[in-house]
C-alpha cells in the first residue's frame, strides 16, 4: 500500500467542485473501536474564520450522524475512479444493517489521534468540527431547496477545520 505524505491544504490541486460533487467522498467518524462511513457528494472546501475548512451536510437519519455528533473529528477520504463501486455501496447501505468494511474490503486506518480513514484513498482530509448547525425550513430562500426534504430530514451542517491533509500524489 503506497504511503501518504502530509501536504498543506493549499497544495491540493483537485478542482473543488469535481472533488466532492463528482468524485464523491467517504465521511468516516468514530474511533478505533467503533466507527462508520458513508458516501457524500454535497458539501465543499474553503476558508472560514481564516482557516481551511470543509462544509459537510449529514441528514439525521444516517447511522453516521451519531458518530459525527459524538466525535470532535472525522475524515473525508477521496478515491480513484476504480473505487466507484465501494463508494456506491457505502452510499446505498447503512452501517446499521451491514459491515461496510467487510462488504467493500476497504482497509481502515487511523491517525495518531484515532481518527478513522481509509488506506486505499488517494487524498484524505482530517477535519475538526468548529461549528455545527441544523438546517431549517424557515431559512430556505428558493423553493426548490425544500423539494429535497420531507420535513424531518434537514441536513446538519458541519464547518470543520482541515487539520491535516494526507496525499498519495
Ligand atoms: C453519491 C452519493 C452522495 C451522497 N451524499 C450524501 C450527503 O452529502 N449527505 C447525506 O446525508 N447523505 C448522502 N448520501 C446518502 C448516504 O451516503 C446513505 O444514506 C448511506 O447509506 C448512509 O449510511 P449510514 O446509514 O451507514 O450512515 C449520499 C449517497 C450517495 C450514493
Amino acid at each position: 500500500m503506497p504511503k501518504f505524505k502530509i501536504i498543506s491544504p493549499s497544495a491540493i490541486t483537485d478542482n473543488p467542485f469535481t472533488l466532492i460533487g463528482k468524485d464523491w467522498a467517504l465521511v468516516t467518524a468514530g474511533d478505533r473501536n467503533r466507527f462508520n462511513t458513508m458516501t457524500v457528494s454535497w458539501g465543499g472546501t474553503g476558508i472560514m474564520w481564516n482557516k481551511p475548512v470543509t462544509f459537510t451536510f449529514i441528514r439525521p437519519q444516517r447511522y453516521t450522524f451519531g458518530f459525527m455528533e459524538e466525535n470532535g473529528c472525522f475524515s473525508m477520504s477521496f478515491f480513484d475512479e476504480s473505487f466507484r463501486k465501494p463508494l456506491s455501496y457505502c452510499g446505498s447501505h447503512s452501517g446499521r444493517d451491514v459491515d461496510k468494511v467487510q462488504e467493500t474490503g476497504l482497509t481502515p486506518a487511523f491517525t495518531e489521534d484515532g481518527v478513522p480513514y481509509f488506506a486505499e484513498a488517494r487524498l484524505v482530509l482530517i477535519c475538526k468540527k468548529l461549528y455545527v448547525q441544523h438546517m431549517r425550513e424557515d431559512c430556505i430562500v428558493e423553493g426548490f431547496v425544500k423539494q429535497n426534504y420531507n420535513g424531518d430530514d434537514y441536513h446538519r451542517m458541519y464547518v470543520s477545520e482541515i487539520t491535516s491533509v494526507l496525499s498519495k500524489e
